[in-house]
Order: C-alpha cells, then structure tokens, then sequence
C-alpha cells in the first residue's frame, strides 16, 4: 500500500526532529563523559589518574583513545561558556573567558585494549568548545597541553 497525503511526509518530519534532538543531547552527554571531571578524583600521580579515568569514562575500548583531556570543573560553567561566559571564535566554537584546571592524557607507545597506559600533562587554561543549542558538544585541542 503507497503512502499518500500529507501525513507520511509529516510523520518522517516529526521523526527526523526527534532523532536530531535526541543527537544533540547524545552529543552533550559524551561531551561530558570524556571530557568533565569534577572534582578531579584522587590519584597517587596523574600518570595513574590517566590509567583510571580512560578506562572508567570507556575510553580504552574498542581501543585505547590516544589522547583525551579531562577539565575539571562544574558542568554549569562549562555550558556557560555557550552564553555569557565565553566569547565567539568562528563558527560554532567559543573560547572561554575563564580558566580551568585541565589534565590531558596521551597514550604510550606498546599499549593495547585491555591494559592502555597514559602519560599526563596539566595546565590550567582557557578551552575551546563546538555550542549545539547552547550546549558545548566538542572540545578543540587549542589552548591544551
Ligand atoms: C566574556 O568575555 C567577553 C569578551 O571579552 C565579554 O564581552 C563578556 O562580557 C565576558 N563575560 C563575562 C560574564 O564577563
């Protein structure tokens, strides 16, 4: 049986509207889990701290991610950054006007899923974010260590 009328096309429309929204909040959400961290939690050392939070956010499956960079601040000041705390770059990405603690993890040479090892670097700095909605949804490696 074709599909007729109006109703079909408006139906596709209502799907495809959620689906994107849906998307966008999927977005924030990873955002999150791979880049938010707060309060940083305790490690002896960052090399350590590494090793556990790529593995704890599922960084280090199906691969280990070779870099990834944890701010450690509120997720209220990091969407603040879509508005009022931050200004506008180009396109959809903002600086911040604020500073904030940051580690940043590289993979090392040898590692395989199951057993990734990270070295750590840590600066407090300015970051770059992709807005989607006044969401941030993507960190830019400018500004980190
Ligand atoms: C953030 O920086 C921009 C550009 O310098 C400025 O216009 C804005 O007022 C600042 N926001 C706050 C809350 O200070």
């Amino acid at each position: 049986m074709a599909l007729r009328g109006p109703c079909p096309l408006l139906f596709l429309t209502l799907i495809l509207l959620v689906a994107g929204l849906l998307s966008e909040g999927a977005s924030y959400q990873q955002f999150v889990r791979q880049h938010v961290e707060y309060p940083k939690t305790g490690a002896p050392n960052d090399r350590i701290y590494c090793n556990l939070l790529m593995q704890r956010r599922g960084l280090t499956r199906p691969r280990c991610k070779p870099t990834n960079t944890f701010i450690h601040a509120p997720t209220g000041q990091l969407r603040n950054i879509c508005g009022r705390e931050g200004r506008p770059v180009r396109g959809n990405l903002r600086d911040s006007n604020r500073s904030f603690r940051v580690t940043t993890c590289r993979v090392l040479p040898g590692s395989q899923p199951g057993r990734c090892r990270y070295r750590a670097a840590t600066r407090v700095t300015r970051v770059r974010v992709a807005c989607v909605r006044r969401l941030p949804v993507h960190l830019e490696p400018t500004y980190l260590p």
